[in-house]
């Protein structure tokens, strides 16, 4: 076969050879296409980084930041202001740094408040002054009643409307109680001075209202014993101010309570506790008071056979400093903290104490039959 060089084969051969450079050309321009791709900037990744990816996104931590919303309190709502008394709502705080509700007792807001507060004896018999209805169904109820069954008006009709009961008693949705406090580390004993022997701080002394038996025993007991009252019915009443430091100048202090009942041990024990001064005690049994204070902080009039007995023991104690300072002994680790003794403030505890439960409770709950539960 001869091979041609005619003018018609170089130039199809200079095409030929044309055609395949360019597209060897477009060739080596496509591979070193593929191989330069580092070259151009990566994907980004870092923000997955920023997002927390090993956790799922949600939807609000895409969102820009925004500083965060405070928690709305709950409104805690004083259908009834007890005994009038007016106070400032602001003492939860400064008394108790208790700061969880917002405390109001406009009425205007009924229909918001997450819970009201209503005062056992301001009840009308009738109910006519209780919140109307109908009433919003995340509103909670509260009985708020701190006397014993035995000054407690039984008001028909109300023993199934409440959601939580307010009382002294320890087994009460909120127990509000004055707790002695437990320190690791140990206290000083100071005995405060004493110039009187045995106190009584006492403004009722009508035995109508249930005091039957503290009067039987303090008639006795002054046959034996001088007693120094203060109250109303002596002429020489206290002053709010002055209830702490004459509660300290006793050496005893008569914390009778004006009706016997479980759990109802009142600021009469807690207040020549926090004093400084040993309490002689008319209550329920020794065992119930040792459910909250030691054994050794009080003598129980149920401790001796009669108040002869008792008269005694306390003149004894009089003319023993060393037996006397035994009844100190438990304060190496155990206070008392004083109650408010301002006239107004007698109805801050408790308050306080509903407004720093419904700050921390949402459970749903039904008081049935609040009676029987008080009176049994
Ligand atoms: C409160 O108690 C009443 C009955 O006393 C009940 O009908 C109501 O459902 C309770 N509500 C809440 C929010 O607990």
């Amino acid at each position: 076969m001869m091979f041609y060089t005619s003018k018609y084969q170089q130039l199809c051969l200079v095409a030929t050879c044309w055609l395949g450079g360019i597209f060897s050309c477009l060739l080596f321009f496509q591979y070193s296409s593929t191989r330069c791709a580092p070259e151009i900037p990566p994907f980004k990744t870092d923000f997955i980084k920023d997002l927390n990816v090993s956790k799922p996104v949600s939807a609000a931590q895409v969102q820009p930041e925004q500083p965060p919303e405070p928690p709305e309190k709950p409104i805690l709502l004083l259908w009834f202001l007890p005994e009038n008394y007016k106070w400032d709502y602001g003492d939860c705080k400064k008394i108790y740094n208790i700061d969880g509700c917002h405390l109001t007792d406009d009425r205007n807001l009924y229909n918001e408040a997450d819970a009201v507060l209503i005062f056992h004896k301001a009840i009308s018999w009738d109910l006519s002054n209780l919140p109307p209805s109908p009433r919003p169904p995340f509103q909670r109820w509260i009985w708020l009643h701190v006397e014993s069954p035995t000054n407690t008006p039984k008001v028909p009709g109300i023993e199934n409307l409440f959601n939580l009961t307010l009382s002294y008693r320890r087994d009460a949705d909120i127990s509000v109680r004055y707790p002695l406090t437990v320190s690791k580390k140990p206290n000083d004993i100071v005995i405060p001075k004493k110039d009187k022997l045995l106190c009584w701080f006492v403004s009722n002394m009508a035995t109508h209202t249930g005091i039957g038996t503290r009067m039987k025993y303090y008639n006795e007991l002054k046959k034996y014993i001088t007693v120094t009252i203060f109250g109303r019915m002596t002429g020489s009443r206290l002053r709010d101010e002055d209830y702490f430091p004459v509660m300290a100048s006793c050496k005893f202090y008569l914390a009778f309570e004006n009706s016997v009942h479980k759990d109802y041990i009142t600021e009469k024990l807690n207040g020549p506790l926090a004093a400084g001064t040993v309490p002689v005690v008319l209550g329920p049994p020794r065992q119930n008071y040792e459910d909250f204070s030691p054994g050794s902080s009080f003598i129980h009039i149920d401790d001796f056979p009669n108040a002869e007995a008792l008269a005694n023991h306390l003149l004894a104690l009089d003319k023993d400093d060393e037996a006397y300072r035994h009844y100190f002994d438990w304060r190496k680790h155990v206070s008392a903290t004083p109650q408010l003794t301002v006239w107004n403030q007698e109805f801050v505890i408790y308050i306080c104490h509903a407004c720093e439960y419904i700050s921390r409770h949402k459970e749903y709950k039904v008081a049935h039959d609040i009676y029987k539960w008080y009176f049994s």
